[in-house]
């Protein structure tokens, strides 16, 4: 019997320090032996968002305790460990470097090989931690960072078939969070408060809803949000300005999906038709319901993540490192850090001020 290969994955582009741990079975489906993440809310609360040098900090006080926690749960020990995965891009300069670089150190010290990932696809290929998915397959990655829709035809190899013009759909739940004075981050607030709203009291713009394709723009959005904001007087309204919102960007996010999938069909022939969702926004449960219905309606296999596995962790990061390692994809110790590092490197530019969609 082969010796299955152990992944030391390691995130630290954002504000989560995370460690985990995986291997696979007899079958070849991935198992996570441990998923360790902290999260740094309370240093960055007070701000408002995160600060990159604080985070930084907070990462280099931390990451040798996450992962020594990591291979603790997992059970195994350092020797038995094959390769180590690091996040190198996209994020935030400060942060990657210190997973990046004690990834690196680590691999050195144990003579393995190491492999840098991108973070992006960490979350494309999270749902195959629990579900069996063929490529290609339609992606819709809703994060803090970034908002896309992909398609994913194999490991590295993407192609973009639509992409926020201006913010993030995490960033816009978060700043009308923000508006609606809950401390960041407020995201997933927004649908607690919305469940006691009523989502027809706000007619909230829906940016380029009639044009540029799956492209998304959720700017004019944020800034209805604030004007409105203003105006409100009783607890009440500020529900009925949740559940607008959160209403707005499902009507959203269901045409851009419809028109979606159009394009992707368009580019591949299929024979399942398989829509995976992920990213730290495909834990709104709204959302996902409503994903669910449109893909059924559609003839569509959906798939998510488990929660815990939508937003940042590290789990991901070994699922990347662990389908590379198969392919003998390893990277070598000078790879730098990428705070922009797109998965479809030919996809246009499309952000600021006078983008044509
Ligand atoms: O994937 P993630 O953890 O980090 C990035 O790579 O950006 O995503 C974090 C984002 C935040 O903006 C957060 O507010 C949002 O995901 N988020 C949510 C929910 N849970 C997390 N947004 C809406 N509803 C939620 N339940
Ligand atoms: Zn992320």
């Amino acid at each position: 019997m082969n010796k299955k290969p152990l992944i030391l994955g390691i995130e630290s582009s954002c504000d989560e320090t995370a460690a985990s741990l995986i291997t696979e079975n007899e079958q070849g489906n991935p198992i996570v032996l441990s998923s360790i993440i902290s999260s740094q809310e309370d240093v960055h609360k007070e701000f408002g968002g995160v600060v990159p040098e604080l985070a930084a900090r907070s990462h280099i006080e931390k990451i040798d305790l996450i992962v020594q926690k990591a291979i603790k749960k997992s059970g195994k020990s350092i020797n038995d460990i094959d390769a180590v995965a690091s996040t190198a891009g996209p994020g935030l300069i400060v942060c990657l470097s210190v997973g990046l670089s004690f990834g690196k150190a680590f691999a050195c010290a144990i003579e393995k090989p190491f492999i840098a990932v991108n973070h992006l696809e960490g979350h494309a290929l999270s749902p195959k931690i629990n579900s069996k998915i063929n490529y290609p397959y339609l992606l819709l990655l809703i994060s803090g960072g970034h908002s896309q829709f992909l398609n994913v035809k194999g490991i590295g190899n993407y192609k973009r078939l639509g992409t926020t013009i201006d913010d993030a759909l995490g960033e816009a739940f978060d700043k009308t969070a923000k508006l609606l004075g809950i401390d960041f981050p407020g995201g997933p607030q927004i649908e607690i408060l919305a469940e006691k709203g009523n989502p027809k009291k706000y007619d909230l713009p829906k940016p380029i809803f009639n044009k540029g394709g799956c492209n998304l723009s959720f700017a004019g959005l944020k800034t209805a949000v604030l004007k409105i904001s203003k105006k409100i007087k009783t607890e009440q309204e500020r529900y009925d300005l949740a559940a607008s919102f959160q209403k707005t960007i499902e009507d959203i996010l269901y045409k851009k999906t419809k028109i979606a999938f159009e394009e992707f069909e368009k580019q591949e022939n299929l024979n399942e038709k398989i829509f995976v969702v992920a990213g730290g926004v495909a834990a709104n449960k709204k959302i996902r319901s409503m994903l669910i219905d449109l893909a059924k309606k559609s003839n569509y296999k959906s798939i998510f993540p488990p929660i815990e596995l939508c937003g940042d962790n590290a789990a991901m990061i070994a699922m990347v490192g662990l389908e590379k390692f198969k392919l003998k994809q390893f990277n070598d110790l000078d790879y730098p850090a990428k705070p922009r590092w797109p998965l479809d490197k030919d996809a246009a530019f499309l952000k600021g001020a006078g983008v044509k969609i």
